[in-house]
């Protein structure tokens, strides 16, 4: 922080408060609200001026938000990308003009590492093994073959290509389990209604929906209970992160278990920043500590849970 006396908060010269620029996806999820508020909150505490702009799941709105940020001469650029590829470019001006990059919660697949200086968030392989984990001993007993929906995130993006993959490495030691049909509900409530609805059209034996988020298990919901059905019961139900309306859902037997995905990465972010912006070396990979919750976990921290 500032020593403060003296310093005249004017452009530039005189402060040593740090600017950050904050490229946020959009505000397609509960998780994505908490996360944003974690990172404004923290910014706050720790003295650092923070630029924000929402790209509304647009890689496009992204980049021109980097570029202006660029453009400000902000000491340090942090953002969570929407998909994983596309960015070397912009990366490259970033470099160029000496300004740090950060990335947080989603990954770039860039080859040049040192186009950023670490990444801060969540084993998203890890929490699709998880939640496929979970299936395969639930399904231990089962004589039949158990039909899978899955209901992806954000085409391309990160959460979505990893969480596939470690679900669809956890299950393929039992091959009961069996993925009938996989598409994406773009991270949004409304997509994973709209995608459970064509899947229940689809398919007459549905039993269990893997969502790579909590909204879109929640949009999922409303689609089983409109067909008619009870989520949680004639149709099982996995999501991922863990947020308030996802945990209440859980408590109430609609979902079955929920891997925790934790967006509270402001703190840590900022002491990231900072150090970057000293100079100081930093880990090149922050990986973010996360739990599991079965319906009788949730029902005991529901009322503590602060998002
Ligand atoms: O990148 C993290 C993912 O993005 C969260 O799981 C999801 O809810 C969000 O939209």
């Amino acid at each position: 922080g500032s020593a403060g006396a003296g310093a005249a908060g004017g452009s530039g010269s005189g402060s040593d408060k740090i600017t950050m620029g904050f490229a946020q996806v959009g505000a397609e999820s509960g998780w994505r609200t908490a996360n944003t508020k974690s990172v404004q909150e923290s910014a706050k505490k720790a003295g650092v001026e923070l630029k924000f702009s929402d790209a509304q799941q647009k890689q496009e709105n992204q980049i021109k938000a980097i570029r202006s940020y660029i453009q400000q001469k902000v000491d340090v650029i942090a953002f969570s990308p929407v998909v994983e590829s596309g960015w070397d470019t912009v990366l490259k001006e970033a470099k160029n003009a000496k300004i740090p990059v950060i990335l947080t919660d989603r990954a770039v697949d860039s080859a040049d590492k040192s186009l950023y200086k670490t990444f801060l968030g969540s084993d998203f392989v890890e929490e699709g093994k998880k939640a496929g984990e979970w299936l395969v001993a639930d399904s231990k007993s089962a004589t039949d073959t158990v039909n899978i929906v899955e209901i992806q995130g954000t085409t391309g993006s990160a959460p979505a290509n990893d969480r596939k993959e470690g679900f669809a490495e956890a299950i393929k030691s039992d091959p009961k389990l069996k993925v009938i049909a996989s598409q994406s509900g773009d991270f949004t409530r409304s997509g994973g209604k709209q995608v459970m609805e064509a899947f229940l059209k689809n398919n007459a034996d549905i039993d269990v929906v893997f969502a790579h988020n909590d909204d879109e298990g929640l949009g999922a919901i409303e689609a089983i209970e409109a067909a008619g059905k009870v989520p949680g019961k004639d149709i099982k139900i996995i999501t991922i992160d863990a947020v308030k309306d996802g945990m209440t859902a859980l408590s109430n037997g609609k979902i079955n278990f929920i891997v925790e995905c934790s967006p509270m990465l402001g703190d840590q972010l900022m002491e990231l920043a900072k150090k970057v912006v000293a100079g100081e070396s930093v880990p090149e990979r922050v990986v973010t500590e996360e739990t599991t919750f079965t319906q009788e976990q949730a029902k005991q921290v529901l009322a503590t849970r602060p998002y």
